[in-house]
Order: structure tokens, then C-alpha cells, then sequence
């Protein structure tokens, strides 16, 4: 199966909310409550989107969408200034389910890394991601993150929730 990249325009707020929507809903399943992921998800990934698509600024933000066939099927972002003292914050990284494990992660992941390598040499690409997300958490690794060690969070159900960070102090080196 092969499949396109192309970035994000103004008008992708409804796409990236529909995938972010559709991904938490499958790989979150067991880790963020039963009754977020029934209910409030939607309007909360909708008005996240809405809310960063209006602030939009290409030169500080990196986001690109996967396609197969001309329908959306992932997507990246990431941000420098969500937590500057960090680095460049990548949120998020999804992949919607069947279409896993085709290397489109590896490309969406390489594709921001360089991005923010170009854009900002020198500094770090890092990630947040739930302990119990051991899928990501082997595929972050093999990407050749490296691991924080876990700590507890408040997270978007209200519940405190494990979660670590992986780090790529040289992002120029991901493929
Ligand atoms: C995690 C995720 C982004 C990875 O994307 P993907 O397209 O499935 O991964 P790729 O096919 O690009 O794999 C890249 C490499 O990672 C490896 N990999 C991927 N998932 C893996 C896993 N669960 N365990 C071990 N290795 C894994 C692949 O084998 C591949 O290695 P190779 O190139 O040496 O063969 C995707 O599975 C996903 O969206 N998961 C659900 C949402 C999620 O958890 N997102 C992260 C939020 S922090």
C-alpha cells in the first residue's frame, strides 16, 4: 500500500479533529475513561483544532497529513513554543488503524524531525507519551528516541495518568 504526504492547509481543522477523534478512540481504548472517549472527545479535539488552526503560524508550527488513495489516514504536528525549555514539542503523532505498521510513522516522525532540525538547529524534538502505550512506546524506541523516566500527569479525561517523554536532542538524525 503506498501512501502521500502533504501538508496541512487552513481549512484541515475538521480533518486532523476526525483523525485525532478516531485514533484516541482505538489506541487509548483502556487508558483514557470509557466516558471521555465516548463523549467529550469530540468536542474537545474539535475545539483544540479550531483553536490552533486560528493561531496557525507556519513558521514556528509543522504539521502534515498522510494519505492513501487521496483520504486522510495520519498525521504529525509539531510546535516549537509549547514548551520551549524542552525543545520542540511534538503533539501528535497518529496513524489511524489498518494502516499501521506501513511506515508511515517512520515518515511523518523523520518529516518533523527535519523540519525542525532546518528550522531551528541545535534544538531538541521531544514527545509525551501514556506508559501503557506500548505500541507507541516500541516504535518511539526504534525511532531512536530516547527515554525519560515515567512520571504522573494530569491528562485530558481529568484522571492522573503515567506517562514519560522520548527525546531526539539530534533531530537531523531520525529517518
Ligand atoms: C505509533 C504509530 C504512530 C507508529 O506508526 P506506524 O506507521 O504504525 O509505524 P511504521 O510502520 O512507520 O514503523 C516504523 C518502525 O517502527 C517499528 N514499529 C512500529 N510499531 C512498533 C511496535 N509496536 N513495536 C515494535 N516496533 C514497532 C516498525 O517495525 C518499523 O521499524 P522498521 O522500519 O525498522 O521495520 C502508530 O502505530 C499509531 O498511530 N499508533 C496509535 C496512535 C498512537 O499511539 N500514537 C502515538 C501517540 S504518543
Amino acid at each position: 500500500m503506498t501512501f502521500t504526504v502533504r501538508s496541512v492547509g487552513p481549512d484541515d481543522g475538521p480533518v486532523l479533529a476526525g483523525l485525532h477523534v478516531a485514533s484516541w478512540r482505538n489506541a487509548y481504548r483502556g487508558i483514557l475513561s470509557d466516558a471521555f472517549l465516548a463523549d467529550d472527545v469530540e468536542d474537545e479535539r474539535r475545539a483544540v483544532w479550531t483553536e490552533r488552526m486560528a493561531n496557525w503560524n507556519p513558521a514556528r508550527s509543522f504539521a502534515e497529513i498522510a494519505e492513501i488513495d487521496g483520504a486522510p489516514r495520519g498525521f504529525v504536528c509539531v510546535m516549537r513554543d509549547m514548551a520551549p525549555e524542552h525543545g520542540a514539542l511534538l503533539d501528535n503523532l497518529h496513524v489511524l488503524p489498518g494502516h499501521r505498521g506501513i511506515g508511515i510513522g517512520r515518515r511523518l516522525l523523520a518529516d518533523a524531525a527535519c523540519w525542525v532540525a532546518d528550522r531551528f538547529p541545535g534544538t531538541p524534538m521531544y514527545l509525551t507519551v501514556y506508559f501503557a502505550n506500548e505500541n507507541a512506546r516500541a516504535f518511539y524506541a526504534r525511532m531512536g528516541g530516547v527515554a525519560s523516566e515515567p512520571y504522573d500527569e494530569r491528562e485530558h479525561d481529568g484522571r492522573l495518568h503515567r506517562v514519560m517523554r522520548f527525546a531526539w536532542p539530534k533531530p537531523e538524525l531520525v529517518r
